[in-house]
């Protein structure tokens, strides 16, 4: 694992939208892994910002989020769809067909966890996936416990989970659904190159124990050790101890 510390979170924003960029431009096909949550909002402000007026060409990129409520109809408020068309995907312009994301609503959620799995392998599997951390060490809705899923799957969220995601909700952490579909360790791991997102001094004892402790299922982000090319880009704040 390499770690690239920044002063503040604007700087990382701005370093990590420079790298995701320079890959697009390179490869305009690039197939993304994409997070959601607080922290990458000033990444895809950023990505706005620098792909205005047809500065970036985002037609042929596709992407894969990493996670999505279950319960909620695709792009309903409150979904991770929802919150990707306001944060990114309108302003870039890419195609809603290239925009992969598990279907919370779907009647039988474990084909949708097939499909999802079949739809990143055919798109030629993941070229970078950005990832955010949870304060509890989860990656995805991959939460702490004795075992973890290695494919795409069911997961019930942890109360403290569920808590951080109240702000999609009006601020009610009971409104929060209960359970996600979400990607599982080996689907991440199998991404060509991972870039972990981490800020603020709530992230910093999970990013620690990540990169200098062992790999344990009760910290599932410490998986993230067995791959070959990983960056976790932190403010000073989150910087590990
Ligand atoms: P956050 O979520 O960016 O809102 O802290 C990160 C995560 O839970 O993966």
């Amino acid at each position: 694992m390499t770690v690239d510390s920044h002063a503040d979170a604007p700087a990382v924003a701005a370093a990590l939208a420079s790298r995701v960029l320079d890959a697009v431009a390179r490869r305009p096909s690039l197939v993304l892994g994409l997070p959601t949550g607080r922290t990458p909002k000033l990444l895809y402000a950023e990505l706005r910002r620098r792909s205005a007026g047809g500065a970036a060409d985002w037609s042929a990129v596709r992407t894969f989020n990493l996670d999505e409520f279950v319960g909620l109809i695709s792009g309903e408020e409150g979904s991770y769809r929802d919150y990707m068309e306001r944060e990114l995907f309108s302003a870039v312009g890419i195609p809603p067909a290239h925009a992969g994301f598990l279907n919370g609503g779907a009647p039988d959620l474990d084909a949708e966890c097939d499909r999802y799995e079949r739809a990143i392998a055919e798109a030629g599997g993941m070229d970078l996936l950005i990832l955010g951390i949870g304060a509890n060490g989860h990656v995805g809705f991959n939460e702490p416990a004795d075992a973890l899923h290695a494919r795409t799957h069911r997961a019930s969220l942890a109360a403290a989970t569920r808590a951080s995601n109240a702000y999609l909700f009006g601020g009610d952490a009971q409104r929060v659904p209960a359970e996600a579909l979400s990607m599982g360790m080996a689907t991440i791991l199998r991404a060509r190159a991972i870039v972990l997102l981490a800020t603020g001094p709530e992230k910093r004892a999970a990013v620690t124990a990540m990169v200098r402790g062992p790999i344990r299922t009760s910290l599932p982000a410490s998986f993230l050790q067995l791959h070959p090319d990983v960056t976790v880009m932190v403010d000073r704040a989150a910087s590990p101890e």
